[in-house]
C-alpha cells in the first residue's frame, strides 16, 4: 500500500516545495505547503503596519485571517493561488520583507497553535504531502512516510538567488546567504515546535543534486516501502550521489 499521509521537513530553500508539488502531481495527492500559512500571517501583518515584536496582536492577526489555497488562477509560475481575506497576495508573501519576517512570526506559540491545528485537519485526510519544518516531529507525528530534505546553506542560499534574480529582483548572493543563516537559527532554536529531524524520517541531502534525480529516489523509496510496509521505524541516511 502507499503511504496515505507523507511528510518533507527541511531547512529553507533545500527543495521540499518543488520535491514536494512534484511528488503530490505523480501519485495524485494533495500538497500542501504549511510555511505558506506562516507567510501569509506575516506578510498581512506587514501590510496592516502591525508590530513583528507585538506576540499578542500578530497572534490574534493569526486567528482571524481567512487563508485559503486556490488552484493556480494566473500563469505566472505560481505552484497555487493564495487569498487572505479573499484578497491575491500569492507573490507578496515571497517578498524581502516577508523572509525577513516570518522566522520570529512562526516562533510564537498561539500562532503555531492556530496554524497546526488547520494543518493537522487537512492532513488527517489522507492523500497529502505536507511540508514544512514540524510536520514529521509535531503536526503529524503519525506520518506513513517522513523525508528530512537538507543541503548545504551555500547551496540553498545559491537556489534562493536565483530564483529572486529570475523573478527580476535586484539581489546580492551575500544578503541571501545571510537571511536563510539567520532564518535557520531561528526556525532550528525556538522552543515551540523548532526545526528537526524525526526520529524515523529518512534523512536526505540534496547538494549537487538535480531535482528529477531527488524525486526519482523519493519515488523509490515509496515503492520499496509499499512492497514492505513493516519496515518503517528507524531513522536511515540516503546517500544521492
Ligand atoms: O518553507 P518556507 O520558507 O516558506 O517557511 C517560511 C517560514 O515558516 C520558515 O522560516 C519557518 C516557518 N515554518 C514553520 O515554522 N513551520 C512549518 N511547518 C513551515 C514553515
Amino acid at each position: 500500500m502507499l503511504p496515505s499521509i507523507i511528510a518533507i521537513d527541511g531547512p529553507a530553500a533545500s527543495g521540499k516545495s518543488t520535491i514536494g508539488a512534484l511528488l503530490a502531481e505523480k501519485l495524485g495527492y494533495v500538497y500542501f505547503d504549511t510555511g505558506v500559512m506562516y507567510r501569509v500571517v506575516t506578510c498581512v501583518a506587514l501590510q496592516r503596519d502591525i508590530s513583528i515584536a507585538d506576540e499578542r496582536a500578530v497572534t490574534q492577526l493569526a486567528e482571524q485571517t481567512k487563508i485559503d489555497f486556490l488552484p493556480p488562477a494566473i500563469n505566472d509560475g505560481r505552484q497555487f493561488t493564495i487569498l487572505a481575506d479573499g484578497r491575491d497576495i500569492t507573490w507578496d508573501i515571497r517578498s524581502r520583507a516577508v523572509d525577513g519576517n516570518v522566522s520570529p512570526v512562526s516562533a510564537y506559540a498561539g500562532v503555531r497553535r492556530a496554524m497546526s491545528a488547520q494543518q493537522r485537519r487537512i492532513g488527517l485526510q489522507g492523500r497529502v504531502v505536507m511540508v514544512g519544518r514540524d510536520i514529521g516531529t509535531v503536526v503529524l507525528p503519525e506520518a506513513d512516510l517522513k523525508i528530512y530534505l537538507d543541503a548545504t546553506e551555500h547551496e540553498r542560499a545559491q537556489r534562493r538567488f536565483l530564483e529572486r534574480v529570475a523573478r527580476g529582483e535586484q539581489v546580492e548572493f551575500d544578503a541571501v546567504l545571510r537571511d536563510i543563516k539567520r532564518r535557520d537559527e531561528i526556525d532550528s532554536s525556538r522552543s515551540v515546535a523548532p526545526l528537526k529531524q524525526a526520529d524515523d524520517a529518512i534523512y536526505l541531502d540534496s547538494t549537487g543534486v538535480d531535482i528529477s534525480h531527488v524525486l526519482e529516489r523519493v519515488m523509490d523509496i515509496i515503492e520499496e516501502r509499499a512492497s514492505r510496509p513493516f519496515h518503517n521505524l528507524q531513522s536511515e541516511i540516503i546517500n544521492l550521489k
